[in-house]
């Protein structure tokens, strides 16, 4: 067992370390150390609560370390095997636990008779603490269980609009404000009703929420319960009376309502009316087959052979490649990497055009580019390809459609109206990767794929861009 004032230090010292690694992880090139710094952080937390006097006893000691060993070693199992494109959901499914501890640590210390010995105000103020903590952590739990559902496909993507569901969220609301008057003002034992009775709404709350909002939006909603496990975190910590675990679940919290701003923006979507759900309907589904641009029939595509991609991008002096979510399906970004070296080798200059959505989840383009060894230095943020668009030879579509559709800037009416683009139709020629003419996540029809300087190159990523590798010999 260690001094207070040392267990005080250590927490203050690995706070830091959190804050260092959410500034490490804003930029690629500092996001490894970042990641360290958090583990570190994390790894002195523990040490200096297990070593606080908390836990006592061999026995309590086993049982941690043989919790945290089935853990670790469950957590490490699933981590190595889960594919790229199916980490939102591990997400979601890992902001369900956060809820669900919230709420068993909220249950057992009302139950253990916690705050016996605070009066008056105070007795108010700890069981305001844990009223919150039980009733974000089950809005959390369910809320991230229905998003794992959706995101695997084992519950609709569309969103399940009930009549007058805003009625009966803002009913569920009043009852819990209510229930949680008379928990704050009930003795001990009249106290447990309202505290399961508000549970239970707050599960209902939870899950209906999530599945009132379609699929399309669902990126935004794990961004948002990343902040709401934060928030239940932050009041576990008010609840035990420990500092850190206050401090790291409001940056956890901060950061993801943060997020979620950046996410909404980059989307055009408002945050309020992603929250009431009703959008997206059907996207995220299987993508709609585009025949011709804007419907016109005499519009059409051109396609176009992987010998001449190789000739457009060895004549090109600049070429700019621009990744979406299928090259994280088709894993395209080491052939990517390969052309890239070769090109640059040939004198060209190339740069990667990220999207802040490109993908299924925020850094998704930028984690596999650098995967795939492409230097930092070369991949460009939206805005700074967008400026020198005019000035590019080739820009190559690698497997992106919503990212790079002109009828978001054009089109009024159109679902993406107002989403910001990556303008890959003002560069001299364009190629665009793809199985066929399908719309992307939005469903929307892509009038890029008929434009004059739009050349279509179908197929699986990875295969045809080994083709082009093969011939840039
Ligand atoms: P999408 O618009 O989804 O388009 C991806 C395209 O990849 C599809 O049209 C598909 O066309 C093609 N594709 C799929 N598998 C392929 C393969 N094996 N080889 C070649 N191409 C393949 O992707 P995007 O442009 O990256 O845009 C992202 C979308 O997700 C946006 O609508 C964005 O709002 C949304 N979203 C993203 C996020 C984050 S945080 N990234 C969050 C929420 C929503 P084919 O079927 O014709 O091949």
């Amino acid at each position: 067992m260690i001094p207070q004032g040392m267990v005080n230090a250590a927490y203050l010292v690995a706070a830091v370390l959190f804050i260092l690694s959410l500034g490490g992880l804003s930029h690629q090139r500092s996001a490894r150390r970042g990641n360290w710094c958090g583990i570190a952080g994390m790894a002195l937390a523990l040490a200096a609560t297990l070593l606080s006097g908390a836990v006592t006893g061999p026995g309590q000691f086993a049982l941690i370390a043989l919790l945290m060993a089935a853990g670790g070693a469950l957590g490490c199992a699933v981590a190595l095997r889960v594919p790229m494109t199916a980490m939102p959901q591990l997400v979601a499914i890992l902001h369900s636990f956060v809820g669900l501890a919230a709420v068993l640590v909220g249950f057992a210390t009302f139950l253990a008779g916690g705050g016996a010995q605070y009066s008056g105000v105070e007795r108010t103020i700890h069981a305001v603490e844990i009223y919150l903590g039980v009733g974000i952590g089950a809005v959390t739990f369910t809320g991230s269980v229905a998003a794992f559902g959706k995101l695997q496909g084992i519950i609709s993507s569309a969103p399940l609009t009930l009549p007058a569901r805003h009625w009966l969220n803002a009913a569920l609301g009043l009852a819990c404000v209510w229930l949680g008057v008379e928990f704050a003002t009930a003795a001990a034992p009249d106290a447990l009703p309202p505290l399961l009775i508000m549970t239970a709404l707050a599960l209902l709350f939870g899950a209906h929420m999530v599945v009132a909002i379609g699929g399309a939006d669902m990126p935004v909603v794990i961004s948002m319960l990343n902040s709401y496990s934060g928030w239940a975190a932050a009041a576990t910590g008010f609840v035990l009376a420990n500092d850190l675990l206050i401090v790291t679940g409001a940056l956890v919290g901060s950061s993801g309502a943060i997020l979620s701003y950046i996410m909404c923006r980059a989307m055009n979507r408002r945050f309020l009316s992603v929250i009431a759900g009703g959008f997206g309907g059907g996207t995220g589904a299987a993508p709609a087959a585009v025949t011709a641009a804007g419907g016109d029939p005499a519009a059409e595509a051109t396609a176009i052979d992987a010998a001449a991609v190789a000739a457009l991008l060895g004549q090109a002096q600049s070429v700019l490649v621009v990744p979406g979510y299928g090259m994280a399906v088709a894993r395209a970004q080491h052939p990517i990497s390969a052309m890239t070296g070769r090109l640059r080798e040939r004198g060209a200059t190339v740069t990667f055009g990220i999207h802040p959505v490109a993908g299924r989840m925020p850094g998704h383009m930028n984690v596999l580019l650098a995967e795939a060894q492409v230097p930092y230095d070369i991949v460009r943020e939206m805005e700074e390809v967008n400026a020198a668009m005019d000035d590019t030879d080739v820009a190559l579509v690698v497997g992106a459609n919503d990212i790079v559709n002109p009828s978001a800037l054009d089109t009024p009416d159109s679902p993406i109206a107002g989403m910001p683009v990556i303008e890959v139709w003002r560069a001299r020629r364009v190629i665009v990767l793809k199985r066929s003419l399908a719309s992307g996540y939005a469903g929307v029809e892509n009038p890029l794929f008929f434009r004059d300087n739009t050349r279509m190159f179908f197929g699986h990523a990875k295969t045809r861009l080994e083709e082009v590798l093969a011939s840039l010999d």
